[in-house]
Parts: C-alpha cells; structure tokens; sequence
C-alpha cells in the first residue's frame, strides 16, 4: 500500500509555480494512493509571524486547497497544530538526529545567513519535518527540490531509531513532479517563480483577476528574435510561457508551440488558458471563504483521521523507547 504526505506553509500567497508544480499533483495523488495534506503552521513559526495573518492566512489556504480539489472525503486534509502528536515525535526526532546533520542542512545554511533572528526552529525544523512523515507511515512524499535534503534526512533518521530501538517507523521515499512543472518568473526567467520575488509583476497568483493575469503575462521578458520554440538554454522567457500554457491545457511544451509564430498571439492565449485554469478554483474559493465555520468543521473531521494515524504510531515508537506508560 502507497501512502502520501505532504505540507505546505500558511505563508504568502499560494502562485501559479505551487499550483502547477506541486498541489496538481496533490490532486490527482489523492485519487490513487491513501493521502494525507497538512497546513504546516507549526514550521510557519520558525519565523515571527503576526498572530492575526497567521491565523488568517492558515484558514485560507485550507479554504484554497478544497478550492484546486483536495476532497475531504478522499484524502485527509488537517492543520499541523491541531494534532498534537507532530510537536511530541518532533521531539523524538530532534533527539534522533545529530547537530551535524542538522547544520548540513542547505535550508537552514541560506535562511539563516539571511534572518536578521535565527530561532532555535529553524535549525531543528528539519525533525519537526520528519515527525510529520513518519507519524503517518508515509511511503511517498511529493516535494520540489529544495525539500529533497530534509526527505533524506527522514529516511536517514528513521533507519537510525529502527536500528536502535526495533522496527518502528516506515521508511518513506520522496517524489518529485513530472517534467515541465517549473514554473519560472515572469520577469526573471531563469529563477523559479516564488513567492519572495523582487518583483510582483513576475509571479501570477492563483487568486490574481484576469485582467492583473493578462498584464502580466502580456509583460512577461521574452527576448529579441521572433520565433516561438521550446528552449529553455536559448529561449527562457518563451520556454516559460510554452511550459505555462502547456501545463494549463494538458500538453507539453513543445506540443503547446505548434502553430505559433510570433509572441503576442503566444502570450493572448497563455493568459487565456491561464485565466481558464484558475477561473473554478477562485469561484469554488469564494464560496468556501463565504462559510469559515464549514472549512473549520471539514479541517476538524481531518485532524480526527490524523491523529488516530499518529497517536498509534506515537505509542510505537514511545513504547520502543522505553518510556513509561501513563
Ligand atoms: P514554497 O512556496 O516554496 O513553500 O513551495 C511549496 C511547493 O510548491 C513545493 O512543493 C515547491 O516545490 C512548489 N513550488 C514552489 N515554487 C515553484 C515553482 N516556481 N515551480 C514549480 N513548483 C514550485
Ligand atoms: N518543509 C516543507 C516546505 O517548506 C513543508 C513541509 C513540512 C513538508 N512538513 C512536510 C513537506 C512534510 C512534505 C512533508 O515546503
């Protein structure tokens, strides 16, 4: 049996490079392997945050991701701090892992040299991360790159509690999304489009207008030939938008060129299929944003399923321990 697990910060906006790189595959995930999403507002707080966007911004991107499609009655959709199982095996697995292994960490390394305030969290986030898995015996994480080195550090961790303590944990192997879901800035493309850009212009939000998307991408940097054609080395700009309009309408790039001689017809009918994509989920999201209570009541039902998952196997891995049962 597959099992899936995966999370996400309530932090920023949630961009068109989430949505097509990641929370797509989410979706269809959902559908053939037993899958658990969780609103990770718990590693939000390695970094100060203001108590009322956060609690804000955690309902609304729950509210977002019932929004793209994440059935609650297919998989299990739950907030980190509302099982309280993460924060106890966090602190098994922050005991597990060496504080070597913990500062080779090339998140912790770049955030750090950047906070001006560098929490304690932001150094053992990575055993938080680990917690979340493998509470769930999860086999499957999807995650982009940059998660790659705290998935493998999970792995490492629960090979280690196994060799010490006895068969606990699930072993889980990171997966990573099918090609041509990199979506590029706008403005900048060759760096990946996020959420800290420089410039607002190069990222498309999935709750952006249509008339806020059409500029954008009617601004997006293409370069000074003419022709339309996928290459990403030569051509990044005009690759992004081949990869964008593909990626909306179910192709590949090089099948989304076909036909396409200049770059204004191009970026006319990428911003179409890009207002097209988002317009359903951003109908569906302010019908969701019109009932908290039942967005809460939905997230209340997930973190029962969760916790009856993690409570059981906390009591595994605490009972491998030896500590005393109360
Ligand atoms: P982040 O916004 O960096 O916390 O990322 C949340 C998820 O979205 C991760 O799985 C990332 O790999 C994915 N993601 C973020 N930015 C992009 C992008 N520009 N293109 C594709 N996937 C992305
Ligand atoms: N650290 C991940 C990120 O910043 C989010 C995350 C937390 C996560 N726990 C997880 C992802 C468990 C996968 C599995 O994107």
């Amino acid at each position: 049996m597959t099992r899936v697990f995966s999370g996400i910060q309530p932090t920023g906006n949630v961009h068109l490079g989430n949505l097509l790189g990641a929370l797509v595959h989410w979706v269809e995930d959902q559908h053939r392997s037993d899958s658990l999403y969780c609103v990770v507002d718990l590693h939000a707080l390695t970094f100060p945050q203001d108590p009322t966007e956060l609690r804000s911004t955690t309902l609304r991107l729950a509210q977002l991701l019932l929004a793209i499609g994440l059935d609650p009655d297919v998989c299990t959709l739950f907030v980190q701090s509302h099982v309280p199982q993460h924060t106890q095996g966090a602190w098994i697995m922050e005991c597990t892992a060496s504080v070597g292994e913990l500062r080779r960490m090339t998140q912790f390394k770049d955030k750090s040299a950047k906070a001006q305030f560098v929490s304690g969290g932001l150094f053992t986030y990575p055993a938080l991360m680990a917690a979340d898995i493998l509470l769930y015996d999860a086999t499957h994480v999807p995650v982009g790159d940059d998660q790659r080195q705290h998935v493998e550090l999970t792995r490492d961790l629960a090979e280690r509690f196994n060799s010490r303590y006895g068969q606990t944990f699930v072993i889980p192997e990171a997966t990573y999304p099918r090609a041509g879901a990199r979506v590029m800035d706008l403005q900048a493309p060759t760096s990946k489009m996020s959420k800290s850009a420089e410039s607002a212009a190069g990222t498309i939000l999935v709750l952006d207008e249509p008339k806020a998307i059409e500029r954008k991408i009617k601004r997006a940097v293409t370069d000074t030939e003419t022709e339309v054609r996928y290459d990403v080395a030569a051509k990044p700009g005009v690759s992004n938008l081949l990869s964008i309009l593909g990626a909306a309408t179910g192709r590949t790039p090089e099948e989304a060129a076909v036909g396409y001689s200049q770059y204004g017809p191009l970026k006319t009918d990428t911003a179409e299929a890009v207002v097209e994509l988002l317009r359903p989920i951003q109908a569906r999201y302010t019908e969701l944003a019109e009932d908290p209570a039942e967005t809460r009541r939905l997230l209340a039902v997930g973190a029962g399923k969760a916790e009856e998952i993690a409570a059981a196997t906390l009591a595994r891995a605490k009972e491998a321990l030896g500590l005393l049962p109360g």
